[in-house]
This record gives C-alpha cells, structure tokens and sequence, in this order.
C-alpha cells in the first residue's frame, strides 16, 4: 500500500477518534440538548423514596424537591437523576428540568456525597444508614481514587488524539514518526482509563441490588451510559490508526 493512502486511512481513523472524544467531553457540561442526553454514568434514585418511607414506617415530606432551580448541594432535596460528565454531574427532575453542578478539572465520582449533599439534614442519618457499607456505592475516596486518574488518562489521551491527527496531516517522516507516537500513547492510555471508569461503574453498580426491610429495593441505580461507550469507541478507532500512521511512517523513511 503506498505512503499516501495509509496516511488518508490514518487521518479518517484519527479524525473519528477526536470526534468521538469531543462528545464525551461535552457530556454533561450543561442542560442544553446535545450534552444532557450523554453521560459516563447515571444515578437514579426516583424510587429511593420509597425505600425510606418503607424502612421508617412514615412518609418522607421534601425529600425530593420539585423545583429545578434550587441550588445543588445545599441539603435542599435530591433530584430523580445525576448524570456525571468528564468534568462534573447534572441533576434532573425529569427529561427537561435540570440543573448543573460546577465543573471542575480532574472532577471525581463520588455519588453518595452528591446525594448526601441534597438530602435535607432531616433524613441524612437514615440514608447513610440505608446505603450498606458494603457497596463501593458509598466508598467516595475509593471511587475518587479510580475516576481522577481516568479523568487524565482519557485527557492526555484526547491531547494525543488530536495532536496525531494535526501533525499528520503534514506529509514528511517526522510528523509520521510524532504521529505514530501520539496514536499508540493515545491508544494505551484510552484503554486504561476506559477500563478504570468502567471498572468504577461496575463496582457502584453493586449498589442495584442493595433492599431495605429484606425485599424493598433500595432504589438507587446506578447505569453506564453513552459517554462511556464514546470513550470506548474511540479507543478503537484509534487502535485502528496506530497500524497505518506506522506503516506511512515506514514508507517514507524508506524514500
Ligand atoms: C428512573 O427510575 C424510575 C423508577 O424505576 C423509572 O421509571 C425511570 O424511567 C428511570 N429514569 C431513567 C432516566 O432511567
Ligand atoms: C425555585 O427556586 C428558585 C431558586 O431558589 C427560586 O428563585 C424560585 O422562586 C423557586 N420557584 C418556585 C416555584 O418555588
Ligand atoms: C419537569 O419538571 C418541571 C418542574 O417540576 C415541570 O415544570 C415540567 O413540566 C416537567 N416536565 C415533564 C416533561 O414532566
């Protein structure tokens, strides 16, 4: 295969890449259309009502608020949904209404302190009773340990991305050599820090099973969504550059 097609199936492949790793970015940044409906992992807790009225005998009056502009994090009642993002969590009371959390840098998964931090004080003791110590669920500094170095991992990784992609639209051996580089560094570090994130979700996700009483769910669950599977989809496209952005480098160190 000559030089020149490698590197058109190089850039196409590292183009995807990019293109998906944007997405995954954006997720959940705000509550405008595109980045509301992608997200690495979803909390929804609707049901947990159910659980502690079950677990105390009594109803549970503002557990929920009913107004999506309250401030998050100020004990003022949980919303249905958190969704979490790269960069930080929005929370929904439904499809429309929502609201997002700041968004920070090397932001952490940490869902029983975001659904802490909305339960008014009145049912914070019960719910951290309810939530079993067992589940990694409620282990935040266990779940922080795995998310902020995948949140890096798929960071540098995008920078590689994107760098392969822009130096190897220039045609001579050295940006083929710099892009080869970038692709396989780019490649490596997707895979790992796809498998922390999910390896992170799935140990949340023991907390689905969790009842109170013995048969009432406890009604928090806890899924992986899109932007998850976009960061594994451009693990592979970029997988898929690696091998021609070596070959045309091969091919031109050889004129
Ligand atoms: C959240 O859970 C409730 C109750 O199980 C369900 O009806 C609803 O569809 C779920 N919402 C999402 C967005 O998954
Ligand atoms: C909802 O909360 C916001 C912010 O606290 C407040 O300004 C607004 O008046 C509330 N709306 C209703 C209908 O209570
Ligand atoms: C979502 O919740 C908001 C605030 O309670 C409400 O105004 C709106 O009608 C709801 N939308 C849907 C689709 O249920």
């Amino acid at each position: 295969m000559r030089g020149e097609t490698c590197v058109a199936i190089a850039t196409f492949f590292s183009f995807v890449s990019v293109i998906l790793l944007i997405f995954a970015h954006v997720s959940q940044i705000n509550t405008s259309a595109v980045p509301r409906k992608l997200h690495l992992v979803q909390v929804n807790v609707t049901n947990y009502g159910v659980a502690l009225n079950a677990a105390t005998g009594v109803t549970s009056p503002g557990l929920y608020t009913d107004n999506a502009s309250v401030p998050l994090g100020d004990e003022l009642g949980l919303r249905n949904i958190y969704s979490w993002g790269l960069y930080g969590y929005c929370a929904y009371l439904n499809d429309t209404a929502g609201q997002c959390g700041n968004q920070t840098f090397a932001n952490e998964f940490r869902p029983m302190d975001v659904l802490l931090s909305d339960t008014p004080e009145a049912y914070s003791i019960q719910t951290k009773t309810l939530v079993p110590n067992a589940t990694a669920f409620k282990n935040s500094s266990y779940l922080a340990g795995l998310t902020k170095p995948a949140f890096w991992l798929v960071f540098v990784a995008t920078l590689c991305a994107g760098g392969a992609l822009l130096v190897g639209i220039v045609k001579n051996k050295w940006t083929f050599i710099v892009s080869s580089f970038l692709s396989i560094v780019g490649t490596i570090f997707l895979l790992i820090g796809a498998s922390i994130y999910t390896a992170a979700i799935d140990k949340a996700k023991t907390v689905n099973q969790a009842v109170v009483r013995g048969s009432v769910p406890l009604g928090i669950e806890v899924t992986a969504g899109s932007g998850l599977w976009l960061i594994w989809a451009a693990f592979v496209t970029l997988l898929l550059s690696t091998a021609p952005y070596t070959i045309s480098c091969w091919a031109f160190l050889k004129r």
